[in-house]
């Protein structure tokens, strides 16, 4: 089986639990502490040794497409006024050997049509599926612990963590066989279950590595309410043809697309960030005191 070079980036969802921040811009820019999360998603694929970066992208959604491209006038601007730092931050936004591929989905009909549309770029190869609101932090990039398992396993991976149970029905949860410490044989899995019928907690987050069998069941999956298709039914359809793994991957996980999430990221991030953190750390610590 072929290398991973591929992540599949959905970034056509409507983000109307952030309405109105997300009204005419993408959810996906919205940043934590001072970069997007798009671009959080990016630099893990990155730092997985992958090149091609697919986005599928919606309406309102050309912010995206100017952030990773070159900013000529802004760029012309720093060197100007000798703002050397800034210039590189902005050069730096994406690496020069990583390409940008849009493809546009015309509705949104669901996370599993949206990685569907991503066929006529990945073909047969296998590759990741990462979602930028799922903001996770790890000391190694979760996307590379993931193509690291891949490369041992050869097959599809899921990246799972344990949710209370009275959030079952958030997720995609999972029914499984333990293997060793953080892997799991797949054997089941459901679209948010109410937590008294979900088979466990072990959630699916945002990460996924796949092969290119998916898309065959993508094709056959029936639209569900709202005429969308589901990543969940795809890959219950794959379980059945292969072998799929559960990877418990180390990282703290940020649900983004909440507001909760969101402000918990900004803090956890705020307190690592080299330019902030004394201060807000004082902050955060003077605020307690008053509480
Ligand atoms: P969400 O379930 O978080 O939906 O999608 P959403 O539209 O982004 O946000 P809310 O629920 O309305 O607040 C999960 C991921 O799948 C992508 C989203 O962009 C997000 O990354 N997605 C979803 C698509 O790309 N296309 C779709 O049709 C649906």
């Amino acid at each position: 089986m072929k290398k991973i070079t591929k992540a599949v980036f959905p970034v056509a969802g409507m983000g109307s639990r952030f309405l109105p921040a997300t009204k005419a811009s993408p959810k996906e820019m919205m940043a934590v502490v001072d970069k997007p999360l798009i671009q959080y998603a990016v630099e893990e694929a990155v730092a997985a040794g992958i090149t091609d970066m697919v986005f599928i992208t919606g309406r309102n959604k050309r912010a995206i497409e100017d952030h990773f491209d070159k900013a000529y006038e802004l760029e012309a601007e720093l060197e100007m006024r000798n703002k050397i730092e800034l210039l590189r931050i902005v050069r730096e936004v994406i690496p020069s050997h990583v390409n940008c591929i849009y493809i546009r989905q015309s509705a949104p009909l669901g996370l599993g049509h949206a990685v569907l549309c991503a066929k006529p770029v990945i073909q047969d190869e296998p590759f990741a599926v990462i979602l930028a609101d799922d903001l996770i932090d790890g000391k190694t990039a979760i996307v590379k612990q993931m193509v690291d398992v891949f490369n041992r396993q050869r097959c599809s991976i899921l990246g799972v963590q344990n949710v209370p149970r009275d959030q079952t029905g958030q997720y995609g949860i999972v029914s499984t066989t333990p293997l060793v410490t953080d892997l799991e044989e797949v054997n089941g899995i459901v679209e948010k279950p109410d937590p008294k019928d979900a088979p466990s907690t072990l959630a699916v987050v945002g990460r996924y590595v796949l092969t290119a069998r998916i898309f065959h069941h993508l094709e056959n999956v029936r639209a569900g309410a709202g005429g969308e298709i589901q990543l969940t039914d795809g890959l219950a359809a794959l379980m059945q043809e292969e072998r799929m793994l559960a990877y418990r991957f180390e990282g703290t996980r940020y649900d983004c697309g909440s507001k909760l999430g969101y402000l918990q990221a900004s803090v956890a991030l705020g307190l690592q960030h080299p330019e902030v953190k004394a201060e807000f750390e004082a902050y955060l610590k003077a605020l307690k005191l008053e509480m």
